[in-house]
């Protein structure tokens, strides 16, 4: 048996691309959209066919209270901290087949290339499937991995709802997790080191015509409920003096966020009102409530804090002048994270020894590696993703660019696991 990995691992790029392919027939959107929002029905079945494979890759499963699963190859020494890789499977309302899955069974196929090679790792090699990483049931994004590095208060994350009022622990219990959700926090240096892999989600590696993207750092995200509170009426009869329309105090904030991101005067900041509420919902009836879904990120996260303050003065301005109530409700402000050097020159050693073209890059979107950085030194390997599209149904990467991304990743892993 091997301890390094080399030339001899190959990635088995068309198996991977019929499983992405499989996966993605798990989806509430028709083809080619996917939607798999977390404990759905398909997510449940998406979840089944993943540890199906992990399975037949002689993977060790084990899932925690809140779903995250992980799949473990243990080493020839398992009481060293092991190495981890893993993404999510979720994909938000109207997404793609590449976001998070490449992560995930691109892991599943490296462990399997490593294997064939015969490798022998040291230290165990771990995937995690994070459960939710995108907001949509809950509102929070990276569910998993803030509970498992303690970035929320269980008991408040449990009763959370989503859109039907049903809480989490219902919801999760429902889907077969049931325990505290505290346990679901990590136990310290249980991991030597993260990577995550991922499509790069942005115009750069294929603008540069580059194959791999070693990410540096994860831009710092921010997500606000804006609740607005006026007054409802016959939309015959209310002269419009005397309205307290609650959307059209929406539709400013929304441009009071636009303004908020663009006034920074870096292109590194931005901010979207994704999500917009009303109601009663009637065509002849004022508004008389309305609930924004508001992002805001920014590379530093000073800037993003001003920008976030700009939204918070000029709510209080629109609420004086339109005489509505306004409530911002500050769901996460998370740091952006650096990504630790010892991995990042390991997946920049791994793409030069097998001649990809690479260069650093930052992640503008979030992932669970913005949290695992907080338990255990992590990088990101970006591939590129054509006209850096996503979570849009014609997001797309190539079997070529997959299969380079999976070798990179087996190949980093492989060093790893091995120091
Ligand atoms: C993750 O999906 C993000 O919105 O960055
Ligand atoms: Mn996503
Ligand atoms: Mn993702």
């Amino acid at each position: 048996m091997r301890s390094m990995s080399s030339d001899a691992t190959t990635v088995d790029g068309n198996r991977l691309w019929r499983e992405l392919d499989a996966l993605a027939q798990f989806s509430e959107a028709p083809a080619p959209a996917v939607t798999r929002v977390v404990f759905s029905d398909v997510d449940r079945r998406a979840r089944e066919y993943v540890k199906a494979l992990c399975r037949e890759a002689l993977l060790e499963i084990r899932e925690d209270a809140v779903g995250n699963t992980f799949a473990r190859w243990p080493g020839t020494d398992p009481v060293l901290p092991a190495v981890a890789t893993g993404s999510h499977i979720d994909a938000i309302p109207n997404a793609g087949i590449f976001d998070g899955t490449v992560g995930v069974l691109g892991a599943i196929e490296a462990f399997r290339a490593l294997r064939r090679s015969g490798f022998d790792p040291r230290r165990s090699l771990e995937l995690i499937v994070f459960t939710s990483e995108e907001p949509t049931r809950f509102g929070v994004g990276c569910l998993g991995s803030r509970l498992m590095c303690s970035g929320l208060d269980p008991d408040i994350t449990d009763n959370m709802k989503d859109r039907d009022g049903r809480a989490l622990a219902e919801i999760r219990a429902d889907a077969g997790f049931t325990g505290p959700l505290s346990s679901v926090a990590l136990k310290k240096d249980r991991y030597a080191a993260f990577v995550e892999l991922h499509i790069e989600q942005g115009p750069i590696l294929e603008t540069r015509g580059l194959d791999i993207g070693v990410v540096t750092a994860i831009a710092a995200p921010a997500s606000l409920r804006v609740h607005i509170e006026g007054e409802g009426g016959h939309a015959g009869a209310v002269l419009m003096p005397d309205r307290r329309d609650a959307f059209l105090a929406a539709a400013e904030v929304a441009l009071a966020v636009e303004a908020a991101a663009r006034g920074t005067g870096s292109i590194d900041s931005v901010g979207t009102v994704g999500v917009c509420e009303v109601f009663p919902g009637a065509i002849n009836s004022v508004p008389s409530q309305a609930t924004l879904g508001v992002d805001v990120r920014d590379i530093e996260g000073a800037r993003r804090d001003a920008a976030l303050a700009a939204i918070r003065k000029a709510c209080e301005e629109i609420a004086a002048r339109r005489r509505v109530s306004i409530v911002i409700e500050t769901i996460n402000a998370d740091a952006p994270c650096q990504c630790a050097p010892a991995i990042i020159e390991a997946i920049a050693a791994a793409a030069a020894a097998r001649g990809l073209r690479a260069a650093s890059l930052i992640s503008r979107a979030y992932h669970d590696s913005l949290f695992m950085s907080r338990v255990a030194p992590t990088g990101m390997i970006f591939i590129p993703c054509r006209g850096g599209v996503s979570h849009r149904p014609d997001e797309y990467a190539s079997p070529d660019a997959i299969a380079r991304g999976v070798a990179v990743l087996a190949d980093t892993l492989a060093a790893l696991a091995s120091g």
